[in-house]
């Protein structure tokens, strides 16, 4: 999948752009706070319908201006679309696809894909579970866009029950604990069999990306670690009565703490390098090459699965690598559209059209 072109109406620090990138590999080249990244994320926010920044949807619209308008076309195999998302300083957004209005703006997720590695994705290996566990959701709503709903659904049962634990403790009902325990079951029955399936889905690439950037033959393991252990419960069925199973054990436990203690949302995912802990024993440099490991394998599995190639926004990148995993990603990059930002126009060893961004505007 390309993109064509995108328009831009007051997002971030846009008041109008309007853009045809290149098929292949586009270079933005600028100074800092030029807009680079803001450019970045507009096309990521086409894709995901949040911004790869983590920050409210209000935040995108720029300052003084009541919405945010990101237009786009994207080209396919003999198909194109129209995609419009415009983006309210507070209220509901809305989107389109071929100008007609979607009922739900999550309906969109799926038309555009895109794969994004930032700086902050040290933080993938470096920091808590949570940084993980949020990795592999966002790549099954790459692969399976209803994962979206599902993940909304548990999220929903978690904080219904976990309000009810703290409201009443000991003194909970029962029966409507038992209708949360269910909901929390079905919902993260389905979560938990997408993340075993993107971890079996990167987990061989992830090493294979990791021993290319990295020049040695290390392994990688993604080491999935269940709170409710969970072992290979296959299916979502199966997933689902493991969990219904180890939410009625932890019933006593959850009554006494007023709180969740099993579940998908307590899971760790440990990233082991030559069998070490990454997040502990790894170097700054190894993290970042696995970090990127796990972004490539990520694209290559959506691409393996939904049969295109997403886009791939790589943010800064290459100025904090070394020239040998420099020339080493610019070796093992898909064929995609791509789109890399940097300050310094001779840290990127990519051909392709390079474009100089200032004020606000692409030269
Ligand atoms: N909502 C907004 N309205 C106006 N300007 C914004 C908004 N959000 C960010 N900016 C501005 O965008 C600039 C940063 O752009 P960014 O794309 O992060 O730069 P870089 O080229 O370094 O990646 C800053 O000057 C910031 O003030
Ligand atoms: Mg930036």
């Amino acid at each position: 999948m390309r993109l064509s072109w995108l328009e831009l109406n007051d997002f971030r620090s846009y008041v109008r752009l309007l853009w045809t990138p290149h098929p292949d590999v586009n270079v933005l080249v600028g100074r800092n706070a030029s807009g680079k990244t803001n450019l970045l994320e507009a096309v990521g926010y086409l894709a995901s319908l949040r911004s790869f920044r983590k920050v409210p949807d209000g935040v995108l619209v720029r300052t003084g201006a009541d919405r945010a308008v990101v237009r786009g076309e994207l080209a396919g195999e003999g198909t194109s679309t129209l995609i419009e998302v415009e983006t309210p300083a507070a209220g509901r957004r809305r989107a389109q696809v071929n100008r007609e209005r979607l009922g739900r703006i999550s309906d969109l997720l799926g038309v555009v894909r895109s794969i994004t590695f930032l700086p902050d994705d040290l933080d993938l290996v470096k920091r808590g579970p949570a940084y993980r566990r949020d990795m592999l959701d966002a790549a099954a709503v790459q692969i399976w866009p209803a994962a979206h709903r599902d993940q909304q659904e548990y999220e929903r049962s978690l904080r219904q029950r976990n309000s009810l634990l703290k409201q009443m403790g000991n003194r909970a009902d029962r029966v409507s604990l038992q209708v949360w325990d269910d909901r929390l079951a079905h919902a993260g029955g389905l979560l938990m069999a997408r993340r075993a399936a993107v971890v079996r889905a990167v987990e061989e690439r992830t090493g294979a990306f990791y021993r290319e950037l990295s020049g040695d033959s290390t392994r990688v393991v993604i080491d999935y670690r269940s709170t409710w252990g969970a072992e290979a419960a296959g299916d979502p069925a199966g997933w689902q009565a493991a969990l219904g199973d180890a939410l009625a054990a932890a019933r006593q436990a959850d009554l006494d703490r007023r709180l969740s203690t099993v579940g998908p949302h307590r899971d760790d995912v440990v990233l082991l390098l030559g069998g070490r802990d990454s997040r502990i024993r790894a170097s700054q440099g190894e993290q970042r090459s696995l970090a990127l490991a796990l972004r490539l394998a990520t694209h290559r599995a959506v691409e393996e699965s939904v049969g295109a190639a997403p886009l791939l926004l790589l943010d800064d990148v290459f100025s904090e690598l070394d020239a040998h995993r420099s020339a080493a990603l610019s070796r093992i990059l898909p064929d995609a559209q791509t789109f890399v930002t940097t300050a310094r126009s001779e840290d990127v060893p990519l051909r392709g059209r390079r474009w100089e961004l200032s004020g606000g505007e692409l030269r």
